[in-house]
């Protein structure tokens, strides 16, 4: 089947002109201006954007988490991704402390087998490294197409790992040309805080966003940032939320250093007030916590310095029953949000229609950038002969209201409760399929593909 996308303003990371995309099989296989319709389904993106579909390289899908599960799994978190233009995302794998990478890498091959819609891969946690994980690494990267691993600083006792075990993994994973991610926030000060607040008997949501202060970012994400100089391993900082955080990023590039830097939409969008409302503050309990306004006038600023290359969702959604499992005590909500199928129609309707960020800076946060870091362009994250259609046919002047009675989420709340945004993805392609038209879905569970990554370099 093939399909002419006709008079669209064409947007990429770099370019921004009009005209027609033609797309054969899974692949494009022209663009020009005026192509011949004759035998081609017609998409008219006449008053439309046409950019490439956006990648979330931060989400977390049917995870164990805090003792129970986040509830996207695999079929309903990349059927609302497809509905807000998203048609990749990348997961995390958790290895289980004491286990093998491998054996982890096949629990989550079995949650995602024949149940995508959208397009995936995955991130390896390394929670556990030793010599057995050591010897593990080469191989995901080699055979697996994984290599982007993931490290916690802080989640204590089942997700951390020291400096001995980072510096470890940034050899190993610099010897074989993959790159080292992190959640940068101190665990042992957090712990200490969580166990003060306890303590004073002070349990309401507001003491996680106290306990997890600014500081605590500040002081991981340098620690980190010198690691990895010391390593010389390429390296990425998820879920960044902070001024102080970022300070530390930009003092590395005194020296010339090249850290990746992600944000999440609710870091640009959202902030601490929202810890004022009593329990229902546990909406927001994430970790990071969401931060001042200040914060977010340094992350919109880092985006178009250059310091924030990519925008993700950190998408941990909770149902409300699981976030009354820290009623009585905030330490015990599981941490997370829905945010996956927002992530393009806010950060439109917020950055670019206010003039804080260009539609070229767009493409870039929200796919390019991201494909290029994870060794998958230009198969993905850009519009080029040769490329997989992935492809959002967007129109910018739709108003919509978000809200937990439409999203797609399996989820009984929203974050974004009765937004009103301006701008909607109206057809969105995978691989040269329509996925959504008009607010259908049109594939099925096991539409989406595994994506093999290639090995990632320090520069983009
Ligand atoms: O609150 C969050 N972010 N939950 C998911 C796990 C993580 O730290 O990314
Ligand atoms: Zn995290
Ligand atoms: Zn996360």
């Amino acid at each position: 089947m093939s399909i002419l996308i006709k008079n669209g303003r064409i947007v990429t990371a770099e370019a921004d002109y009009n005209g027609d995309i033609l797309i054969d099989g899974e692949a494009i296989k022209a663009i020009g201006e005026n192509l011949d319709s004759e035998g081609h389904t017609i998409l008219d993106a006449t008053d439309k954007i046409v950019f490439p579909g956006g990648i979330d390289p931060h989400v977390h899908l049917d995870m164990p988490f805090m003792g129970t599960s986040s509830s996207d799994d695999y079929h309903t978190g990349t059927a609302a991704a497809l509905h807000g233009g998203t048609t990749m995302v990348i997961d995390f794998i958790l290895q289980t402390q004491g286990k093998s990478l491998h054996s982890a890498l096949q629990t989550w091959q079995e949650k995602s087998q024949g149940k995508a819609c959208a397009d995936y891969s995955y991130h390896m946690a390394v929670t556990d490294y030793n010599d057995q994980t050591k010897s593990e690494i080469k191989d995901l990267i080699e055979k697996e197409g994984i290599s982007s691993f993931k490290t916690f600083m802080a989640y204590k006792g089942a997700l951390m790992i020291d400096d001995n075990q980072m510096i470890g993994l940034m050899q190993e994973v610099e010897k074989q040309g993959g790159i080292v991610t992190v959640h940068a926030t101190n665990g042992d000060m957090i712990d200490h805080l969580v166990a003060k607040f306890r303590k004073e008997g002070k349990l309401s949501p507001l003491y996680h966003y106290l306990s997890q202060p600014e500081i605590t970012e500040a002081e991981a994400t340098a620690r980190f940032t010198d690691m990895a100089f010391y390593t010389d391993v390429p390296a990425y900082i998820v879920h960044l939320t902070c001024e102080g955080a970022l300070n530390a990023v930009r003092k590395a590039t005194y020296r010339n250093q090249k850290v990746f830097v992600e944000t999440c939409i609710q870091y640009l969008l959202l902030d601490a007030s929202l810890y004022d409302k009593g329990f229902e503050g546990a909406k927001w309990v994430m970790s990071p916590p969401l931060r001042e306004k200040k914060d977010q006038s340094a992350l919109w600023a880092g985006i178009n310095q250059g310091l924030v290359q990519v925008l993700g969702t950190d998408h941990c959604p909770f149902n409300w029953d699981q976030k009354k499992m820290g009623e009585n005590d905030f330490s015990k909500i599981p941490n997370g949000h829905p945010a996956l199928e927002h992530r393009l129609e806010l950060l439109h309707s917020e950055g670019v229609r206010k003039g804080k960020i260009s539609w070229n800076t767009f493409v870039a946060i929200t796919s390019t950038n991201a494909a290029k870091i994870f060794g998958m362009h230009p198969r993905k994250g850009c519009l080029t002969v040769g490329s997989d259609a992935d492809i959002v046919i967007f129109d910018p002047n739709k108003e919509h209201q978000i809200s937990a009675s439409t999203h797609h989420h399996r989820c009984d709340y929203s974050a974004y409760e009765g937004w009103q945004v301006i701008g909607k993805c109206e057809t969105v392609l995978l691989r040269g399929k329509i996925a959504v038209h008009h607010n259908e879905l049109q594939v099925s569970p096991g539409n989406g593909k595994f994506i093999k990554r290639g090995t990632v370099s320090k520069v983009i």
